[in-house]
């Protein structure tokens, strides 16, 4: 298949999530039946938050899958990927301050000091927000070679994700641990198959 088609059902398959999250939401403000159980703002933020870090997961799975199988096709999809991850954190984040707290910015401040779970949370976005901004060919161009070492945050990221979620699931640690296990999968790939941090983007 073209590589244009392949980005439009990557597009396509990135996006559903999203709609589906929409569609429930345009189902309860319209008093219909939906999904978003009894506490809406819990279910989405647990729906936005799991999906950034599918999305965080895959775009580290790229350069293992190109070394291990040679898919060298998935690299035109990991900035792609790695916007996705982006975009899911800020409706995470938008959830926190609109619909939780509803722009109550001194609550919204206190929460993110005083909760460790928050505050590894935003830090890992705000550490997110540079790599989502230089990910045009124009800031790759810039930055040359520095490019590729501001991106290497990505681990640190993956690592305040998964602690994040650790500590926001409170009694059902599967889901943190399967993310935990992926996660260190992937990163102790890069530390046992050294060559990968030399590789650069191509
Ligand atoms: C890269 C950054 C982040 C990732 C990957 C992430 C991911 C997650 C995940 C996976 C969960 C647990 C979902 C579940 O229950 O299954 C979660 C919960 C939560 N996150 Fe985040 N998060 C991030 C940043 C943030 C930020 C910046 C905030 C707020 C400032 C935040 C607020 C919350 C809250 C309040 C919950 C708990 C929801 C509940 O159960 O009541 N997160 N997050």
């Amino acid at each position: 298949m073209p590589l244009p088609y392949l980005k439009a059902v990557v597009h396509f398959l990135a996006l559903l999530p999203a709609a589906w999250l929409m569609w429930q939401g345009w189902l309860l403000i319209d008093f219909q039946d939906n999904q978003l159980t009894a506490n809406p703002i819990k279910y989405i933020h647990a729906f936005t938050g799991d999906w950034t870090i599918r999305f965080i997961l895959l775009g580290l799975a790229i350069t293992p899958l190109r070394r291990i199988f040679g898919w060298n096709i998935l690299i035109k999809f990991r900035r792609m990927i790695g916007l996705y991850a982006f975009s899911y954190v800020v409706l995470h984040l938008l959830n926190f301050i609109v619909l939780d707290y509803y722009f109550d910015w001194p609550t919204i401040l206190k929460e993110i000091i005083k909760r460790p779970a928050i505050t590894f949370g935003m830090t890992a976005i705000i550490l997110l927000t540079p790599l989502a901004v230089t990910s045009t060919r124009g800031w790759i161009r810039r930055l040359g070679g520095k490019w590729g070492k501001l991106h290497k945050l990505i681990y640190l990221i993956g690592i305040l994700a998964v602690i994040h979620n650790f500590m926001m699931v409170k009694a059902d640690i599967f889901q943190p641990l399967i993310h935990g296990i992926i996660l260190a999968g992937l990163l102790g790939y890069r530390l046992y198959d050294k060559p990968v941090w030399k590789m650069r983007r191509t």
